[in-house]
């Protein structure tokens, strides 16, 4: 007789799940790590492990009429929950503030299973993690895989004084591999100090608002860092120029839909009756990626890799164009 190797005690995991499929999880804990972030567990209301994720990875939770992506704060493998910290955002548009006043101990919630962007490349020599305020959520999963795996890593996290999230945990988790930061200029000196002194083979990742991010891209760039040993993952975009028209052609109809100056290409595809599938809108989350057949598109997301832009035969529609007059879509 074969033996089982399932456990008497715990429900099979759920399937992997196809990518858009929701997956229906109970609040199993609410914590307060800072004034105005609201930390959840989500569990399957069965006990059933959750599906593996890659440090960095985020989930999107259904909030109310809107979708909001949410950096996974916990360990990857057969989680037995996922753990998401939520930045109250008074002026956004209303899916953190729903979070904040709805998801409660026992409450369910529709969450699109884990996406990965943001990955640690694991034949790093070292890993620098740069984190500025509600950044430290995805650089917290990493810090936690690296610990586990014995992976050599420093974290610099730079936060706003009584705001940091997670600072005890994370103390706790890294020991000497954390340096924390109070205020930008602070932060800065010590970015620059840290960029300069990595041993070769290091890879960076950085998160944080968009000065941040900025500020080390550039500053790695100038260091000489290669732009593949470069990693970020933002949560907000600049606002970008109107750009030229174009015209986008759907392959399966050859009907041709104009994309006049100020109108992203997403919009005029909903406009035309072709929606595709968005999120952020701000060329972040990787979403609304549509194929392209032909024709050249003017790369103006943050989501797509230095080779997946030379490839060109992907676009992120809520802000990337064209330059060419025409690019033939994969719709
Ligand atoms: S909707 Fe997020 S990248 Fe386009």
């Amino acid at each position: 007789m074969t033996a089982t190797t399932s456990s008497p005690t715990r429900p099979a995991a759920i399937p992997q799940a196809g990518a858009r499929t929701p997956l229906t999880l109970r609040v199993t804990r609410v914590t307060q790590p800072a004034p105005d972030i609201r930390s959840l567990w989500l569990s399957d209301p069965d006990g059933r492990a959750l599906p593996s994720h890659p440090p960095g990875s985020h989930v999107v939770l259904h909030c109310g009429e809107r979708r909001n992506a949410y950096s996974l704060t916990n360990a990857g493998s057969e989680p037995d929950h996922y753990a998401v910290s939520v930045l109250l955002r008074p002026d956004g548009a209303g899916g953190s503030r729903w979070i904040h006043e709805h998801a409660r101990h026992g409450s369910l919630l529709r969450v699109d299973p884990p996406r990965s962007a943001f990955a640690p490349v694991v034949s790093a020599r070292h890993h620098l993690l740069i984190a500025g305020g509600i950044g430290i959520t995805p650089l917290l999963s990493h810090a936690r895989a690296a610990r586990a795996w014995n992976r050599s890593f420093t974290l610099l996290y730079g936060q706003r004084p009584g705001a940091a999230a997670h600072l005890d945990e994370l103390r706790t988790l890294c020991g000497p591999a954390l340096e924390t930061v109070q205020g930008r200029a602070a932060l800065r000196e010590r970015v620059l100090d840290q960029l300069g002194r990595q041993p070769l083979g290091t890879h960076l990742y950085v998160c944080g608002p968009a000065g941040l991010t900025d500020f080390v891209l550039e500053k790695a760039r100038r260091a000489g860092w290669p732009d593949e040993r470069v990693h970020t993952e933002r949560f907000e975009a600049a606002a970008l120029d109107p750009g030229r028209p174009f015209t986008a052609r759907l392959a399966s109809t050859g009907r041709r839909v104009p994309v006049p100056s100020g109108t992203s290409l997403l919009s005029a595809l909903e406009d035309a009756g072709s929606p595709v599938p968005s999120l952020c809108r701000q060329g972040v989350c990787g979403e609304c990626r549509i194929g392209v057949r032909a024709g050249r598109p003017e790369h103006r997301d943050h989501y797509l890799s230095a080779e997946e832009r030379s490839a060109g035969d992907s676009v992120m529609a809520c802000v990337s164009r064209a330059t060419d007059n025409e690019l033939e879509l994969d719709l």
